[in-house]
């Protein structure tokens, strides 16, 4: 990874952690935005429809530059900034919980942010960023470093 990359994924985290409002500076001045309605999740992707999206290059691409300041290069919930969150990000290898969710609240907790299903607002939406295409592939590759399904 050249100097130039590695300050760019280090500015992104930085940048993504003044937006959630969630760095731990003792002053919570971020408001926020009050929680999208449940309407709001999409209908359209029927459950079927997640095991088709297969994980690709793009999607670990995907992952490493948008996940791992906090999920941390293997998903282990370790990122960089991971120590400077209210609330740590979620181990993605870590089995037991991850049973307990299902592919649409996971899909649902990365398209619409940690807010929409009852979890800390410190995991940001990536609906405006991200696909659904993507976000599915996303779940499957969750999948993947959990070597889990859901119950
Ligand atoms: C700013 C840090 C941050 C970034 C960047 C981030 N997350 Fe998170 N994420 C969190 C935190 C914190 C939690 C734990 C929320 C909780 O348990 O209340 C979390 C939880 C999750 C969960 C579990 C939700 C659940 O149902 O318990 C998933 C899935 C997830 N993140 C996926 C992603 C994906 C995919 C990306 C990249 C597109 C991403 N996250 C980027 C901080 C982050």
């Amino acid at each position: 990874m050249t100097l130039k990359n590695l300050i760019k994924i280090l500015l992104s985290g930085w940048l993504v952690l003044q937006l959630s409002g969630c760095g731990d500076n003792g002053k919570e001045t971020v408001t926020p935005p009050p929680p999208p309605r449940a309407t709001n999740v999409p209908a359209t992707s029927p459950p079927s429809a997640l095991k088709k999206n297969a994980v690709t290059a793009e999607t670990r691409e995907v992952y490493q530059w948008y996940c791992t300041q906090c999920h941390g290069l293997k998903g282990k919930g370790d990122g960089i900034n991971a120590k400077l969150l209210t609330v740590p990000p979620r181990d993605h290898t870590k089995a037991y919980y991850l049973e307990t969710r299902t592919d649409k609240q996971l899909f649902s907790s990365i398209q619409l942010g940690g807010l929409a299903v009852g979890r800390a607002p410190c995991m940001p939406s990536w609906g405006n960023t991200l696909d659904e295409k993507m976000i599915h592939s996303l779940v499957r590759y969750i999948r993947e470093l959990c070597q889990c399904e859901a119950f």
